[in-house]
Order: C-alpha cells, then structure tokens, then sequence
C-alpha cells in the first residue's frame, strides 16, 4: 500500500474546475472546493482502503479523493467512481490507472451501473455525495440501493457537513459504526461509517 501524499494540494485549477462544478449546480456539489488532503486521510483510514477488494466511489467530482483511494488500493482491487456531473467525469477519465473505471450517470442508477460493468457487490462504498442538500426522496432511493448492493459485511462510509445521511442509512444499516470529524477542511466534515451485518432486514447489529 502506498502513502496518501500528504503534501498533495488540490491545484488552483482543480480548486476553479471544482467551484465552476458548484455554480452549475450547487445542491448537487455542495461545497466551493475539494476536499482537504487531511479529509482524504481520514476516508481512506475509515474505510481501510488498504484491504478492500471492490469499491465504488460516489461523487468522485474534481478527483482528489479518487487518487487518494487510488495511492491507498492493494494491486489487485478495482475502483468504480459513479459521477453524474459530465465536466467532472470527463476530467476524471483523464486519471491513468487500469484498476479505475469512472462512470458518468447518477448514484441511485447503482445496481444497473455495476451490472452493466460485470461487477459483484462491492465490499466498500465511499460517498461524497451531499445528502443534506440534495431532495429526500433521491436521497433514500440512493440509500436503499446502496444498502442492498452492499456486499454483507462490507462498509459506507460518507463525509458530510449536517447530519442528514444519518437518518437515510440507519434505517437501513443500523446505527454507524464510528463519526469522526475533520476541522482541517472546509467546511469541517464528519466521516461517518456504516456496515452491513446481514440482508436488508437483518443488519442490525
Ligand atoms: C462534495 S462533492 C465531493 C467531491 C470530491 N469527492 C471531494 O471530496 O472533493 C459531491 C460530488 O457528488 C456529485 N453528485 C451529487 N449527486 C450525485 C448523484 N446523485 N450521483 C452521482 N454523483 C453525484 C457531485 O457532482 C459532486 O461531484
């Protein structure tokens, strides 16, 4: 496994490509720049990349915590980023690594996308997708699939600003594992983790 470069800073234009994201549809980024190479870090521990097999990334936008996930991955393991904004997913197409396949289309079109891939249920989702700002309704059919794509015993993990994910994935996967929050980032975000015991019903703890 290879260390997240910690000196990595987005670059100015990344950080303008990220905000012209934002203008053109502010519900659906829902922050002015990327994540925070200190809120990379954090992802990538919470979810331990290093041992994953099969991950999706939702909402990969300007690609940061793409690389990241990417430095992170064993050799073996592949990577799925599902973006559903065309300028985002046409820059992160430009990333050279055989074990990425980026998608443009949207999160709750999940269990098609990762059929028409080939691909088994995936042991790790990662999502920087806004679920406090986006409309409820997305939100819970986003949070149902995800919930049922999940391989048993695999994990979300998601990192937000609000609370709201909570109320969409408890229902579903009980109560989270573990909520850390990174101040290093703007605007500070929590990193919350979920995993899935059993079926749908039964992953209560
Ligand atoms: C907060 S940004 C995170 C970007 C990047 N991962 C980071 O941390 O810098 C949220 C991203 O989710 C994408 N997004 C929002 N709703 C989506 C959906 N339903 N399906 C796929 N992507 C979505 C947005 O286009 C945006 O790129």
């Amino acid at each position: 496994m290879r260390a997240i470069d910690l000196a990595r800073r987005p670059e100015p234009s990344e950080k303008l490509a990220f905000l012209r994201g934002f203008l053109r549809s502010p519900s659906s980024v829902g922050s002015v720049i990327p994540s925070s190479r200190f809120l990379e870090r954090r992802i990538i521990h919470s979810a331990g990349i290093g041992s994953a097999r099969v991950v999706v990334e939702l909402g990969p936008g300007t690609g940061g915590t793409t690389r990241a996930i990417l430095a992170a991955l064993g050799p073996q393991a592949k990577l799925l980023c599902i973006e559903r904004d065309p300028w985002f997913a046409e820059g992160l197409g430009l990333i050279d690594d055989r074990r990425l396949i980026v998608h443009r289309g949207d999160a709750v079109d999940f269990a098609t996308t990762l059929a028409d891939h080939g691909w088994s249920s995936p042991d790790t989702v990662i999502s920087g997708i806004p679920f406090s700002t986006l409309p409820r309704s997305l939100c819970r059919q986003i949070a149902e699939r995800i919930a049922h794509g999940l391989t048993p015993g695999g994990c979300f993990v998601a990192y937000q600003f609000r609370p709201h994910v909570t109320g969409f994935f408890t229902p579903l996967l009980g109560e989270h594992e573990t909520s850390d929050l990174e101040l290093r980032n703007v605007p500070p975000m929590r990193v919350y983790r979920w995993r899935k015991n059993g079926g749908i019903d039964g992953c209560r703890k």
